[in-house]
């Protein structure tokens, strides 16, 4: 844990309307501020600040709420401790010598010491006359010019069990530092680590800041079974540690972050992305290994407003596009689709037709309304009229989802030619799909609150929706608990709240962090970002910030929901203790007419 005084002295020199103002546009409303929510689209402002009590912000849209640090976390992508040190340097406050890894066991650091003595290694290994032979002799078969090789600081991984870790072990790495950053797995039979990447083509992952956060490593050649006829995997890629989480990182945005305003070239894989680069396409990067997330998204949209999709042209790669397209206009990102014929991928595309014919077909890339509307169209052949019918309605949802009034109509024409339909109708029927999906959301925003209210569907509180009534007393308490944290002392009815007496196993555990918190000196929110995620943050969150808007907050609403709560839990023994009564009554009746 990172001292408590540490955060609390950071928080004083930090004013949260300051940290956010640099990323959202905030005005003055009432006693508070309000801007566009920096974590979902919207057009009217629901992300808050709240300048009174303990500075926080809540999106009354999507729910994301914190502290200074939370919302430092969510918009950089940071961890916390990351996330501390981001905030420290942004006050000028130098920290204790690297205060939040030495409880936290290996940290983000050591790790990233680690990976660069060990790219060194995978490096001198590629070099070396004897054991890198069968590396160069793979970058030779990918046709790597040896620029690139350079550049991206590709590898080799000797095919031994100890190698990297003895070199490792010889710079002063520990065993823990390399098993949890991931160059060493724990032999199940020896209790003894083994290099985890061997005979593998060593890819680093650099962030954009130059660190290198993990490792892809592809085995040469196609993937053998063994004797048990299990396959390795094609990549070998590091699992997440303290320095890397995968759903986060764009691999080579750190060479293409700056050649990317035109547009950024998405692709699927390293080698589609190492060979565009190798082509004079610098701009391309890959999402690595997982499906395209919100967060990678947003992590584009800070270098870029145009991204071109160009994915495997299997039915893999295009159902992946199907999915990154909303992902990315929701992001604000204007994405467009690549249409590859005769390859099927970019690295394979390159060399086939080379990289003058690459750039036409990039330069010809569609639209996302151009590029649906062709895979719709070759999904239902229209001549045959059920297949037209689903067709149009396919159309119309994809043109319902566009904002611009003035682009809808350009996309209905387009419709029409290609359904060779009325423009007039086209725009009718998305005319009712817009209107009855504005009814809808207007209907499901109250109905969403009450559901997620209710912990139905809650995710975030799975515990919820078992004992709702008392769940819902447990948020007031909790709320009120956090607004005024002497509350943890009142006694009610001759004994203060007890952490037992709370239904939720999550209510339970911010109960825990508050006590521990005011036992090391004094509770703070930032806290909570070390031990809850992001979600859970914005739950406590809300929890203290409903309370906060009412005006009646005195112990004696505490006392009477203490009070409300025990008398659930009264009479949950006693309904337990009715059925087990019930259960000996049956089972004696049983007995008795047993012969
Ligand atoms: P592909 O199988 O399409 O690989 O996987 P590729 O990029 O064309 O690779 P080459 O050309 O055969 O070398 C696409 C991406 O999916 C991830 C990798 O990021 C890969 O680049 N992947 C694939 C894995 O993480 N593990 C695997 O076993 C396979
Ligand atoms: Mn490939």
């Amino acid at each position: 844990m990172i001292p408590h005084t540490v955060i609390e002295d950071l928080k004083a020199r930090l004013d949260l309307v300051d940290v956010v103002s640099s990323y959202v546009t905030l005005q003055r409303s009432g006693s508070n501020l309000r801007g566009l929510c920096p974590f979902h689209s919207e057009r009217s402002p629901s992300f808050t600040v709240f300048t009174g009590g303990d500075p926080h912000f809540y999106c009354f849209g999507c729910g994301a709420g914190g502290d200074v640090v939370s919302f430092i976390m969510r918009i950089e992508n940071l961890d916390y401790p990351a996330a501390i040190e981001f905030l420290a340097k942004r006050a000028g406050v130098t920290l204790p010598e690297s205060a939040g890894e030495q409880e936290r066991g290996v940290g983000r650091k050591r790790i990233l010491e680690m990976n660069v003595c060990a790219a060194r290694f995978f490096r001198d290994m590629l070099e070396d006359p004897s054991v890198g032979r069968p590396g160069r002799d793979y970058i030779e078969e990918r046709q790597l010019p040896r620029a690139i090789v350079r550049r991206f600081g590709l590898g080799y991984a000797p095919d031994s069990f100890g190698m990297l870790h003895d070199h490792l072990k010889k710079n002063g790495f520990t065993d823990e530092e390399m098993t949890v950053g991931y160059c060493c797995g724990v032999s199940r039979k020896s209790g003894k680590p083994y290099d985890l990447f061997r005979g593998r083509l060593m890819i680093p992952i650099i962030d954009v800041t130059g660190a290198i956060i993990a490792f892809g490593g592809r085995i040469l050649g196609d993937p053998q079974p063994d004797k048990n006829g299990n396959k390795p995997p094609k990549y070998l890629n590091s699992s997440d540690t303290p320095a890397f989480k995968k759903g986060r990182s764009v691999f080579a945005l750190n060479f293409a972050k700056s050649k990317c305003e035109e547009r950024l070239i998405l692709c699927e894989g390293y080698m589609d992305v190492i060979m565009l680069h190798a082509a004079g396409f610098e701009n391309a990067v890959a999402s690595l290994g997982t499906a395209f997330t919100a967060e990678h998204a947003r992590l584009m949209k800070k270098y870029t407003s145009h991204v071109v999709i160009a994915y495997d042209s299997d039915g893999a790669g295009q159902n992946a596009t199907n999915k990154a397209l909303p992902i990315l206009a929701e992001a604000g990102v204007d994405a467009r689709v690549l249409s590859m014929q005769g390859a099927k991928d970019p690295d394979e595309y390159i060399k086939k037709f080379g990289a003058a014919k690459f750039n036409e077909i990039l330069n010809g890339s569609r639209p996302r309304f151009e590029y649906r509307l062709d895979a719709i169209l070759a999904e239902h052949p229209i001549a045959d009229p059920t297949e037209k019918i689903k067709a149009s309605a396919a159309l119309c949802a994809e043109i319902a989802q566009v904002s611009s009034s003035v682009e809808r109509d350009i996309y209905i024409a387009r419709a029409a030619e290609a359904l060779s339909a009325d423009p007039k109708s086209v725009k009718s029927d998305v005319e009712s799909l817009i209107r009855r999906r504005r009814k809808q959301e207007k209907a499901a925003r109250p109905g969403e609150l009450v559901r997620a209210g209710m912990g139905l569907s809650d995710r975030v509180n799975p515990d919820f929706a078992k004992q709702p009534r008392s769940a819902h007393i447990e948020e007031a308490l909790l709320g009120l608990l956090l607004l005024r944290r002497e509350y943890r002392t009142l006694a009610v009815d001759g004994s203060p709240l007890e952490e037992e007496e709370l239904p939720t196993e999550l209510g339970r555990r911010i109960f825990s962090a508050v006590q521990a918190g005011e036992e090391a000196g004094g509770f703070d929110f930032g806290m909570l970002n070390e031990s809850f995620t992001q979600d859970e943050v914005s739950r406590i969150m809300r929890m203290y910030g409903e309370r906060m808007q009412l005006t009646e907050n005195g112990p004696e609403v505490f006392t009477e929901f203490l009070r409300a709560l025990r008398a659930e839990n009264d009479k949950k023994r006693d309904g337990n203790a009715d059925d087990y009564l019930y259960f000996i009554r049956k089972k004696r009746e049983q007995n008795k007419t047993a012969p």
